[in-house]
């Protein structure tokens, strides 16, 4: 089948997809986006979280079909040209990115948390970020980043 979706704004069609195919799959196979990571392919990692219009999802769920006619956002959709946004910025910085397979799940995760509250306090930056699984960093750098996006968000 074919699908049709708008992907970081941009109108993509993807021609040939198998009913069983993933967003995540069309997302990083077909259309050369390799930001969203496949690690688990079941939906317990979050490493492949993107927004499904305005949603979070893990991409590695949702079947390529359900995206036909709907706006994706992937982590590179967040940068402005080449302009880190301000939570990947912050992952840098703070050291909270490491091997990176966690990053982009995070740092759409993270981003979707700010967008909804403004300054978050830990627990629910936790609670937040509960669906996303790092190996490398004990978490607190991410936590580090998270509270250093919040704090430049509220600075404007
Ligand atoms: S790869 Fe999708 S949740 Fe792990
Ligand atoms: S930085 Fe390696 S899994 Fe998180």
């Amino acid at each position: 089948m074919r699908i049709t979706t708008t992907v970081n704004g941009t109108e993509r069609e993807v021609d040939d997809v198998w009913a069983g195919e993933s967003l995540l799959y069309v997302l990083r196979e077909r259309l050369g986006l390799p930001g969203a990571k496949n690690a688990c392919e079941q939906g317990e990692c979050g490493s492949c979280t993107v927004y499904l219009d305005g949603e979070p999802v893990c991409a590695c769920l949702v079947a390529a079909g359900q995206a036909n006619g709907r706006q994706v956002t992937t982590v590179e959709g967040l940068a402005e040209g080449e302009r880190l946004h301000p939570v990947q910025e912050a992952f840098l910085e703070t050291g909270a990115v490491q091997c990176g397979f966690c990053t982009p799940g995070l740092v759409v995760a993270a981003h979707d948390l700010l967008q909804r509250v403004s300054r978050p306090s830990d627990l629910e930056i936790r609670e937040a970020l509960a669906g996303n699984l790092c190996r490398c960093t004990g978490y607190e750098k991410i936590l580090d980043a998270v509270r250093l996006a919040a704090d430049r968000q509220a600075q404007g």
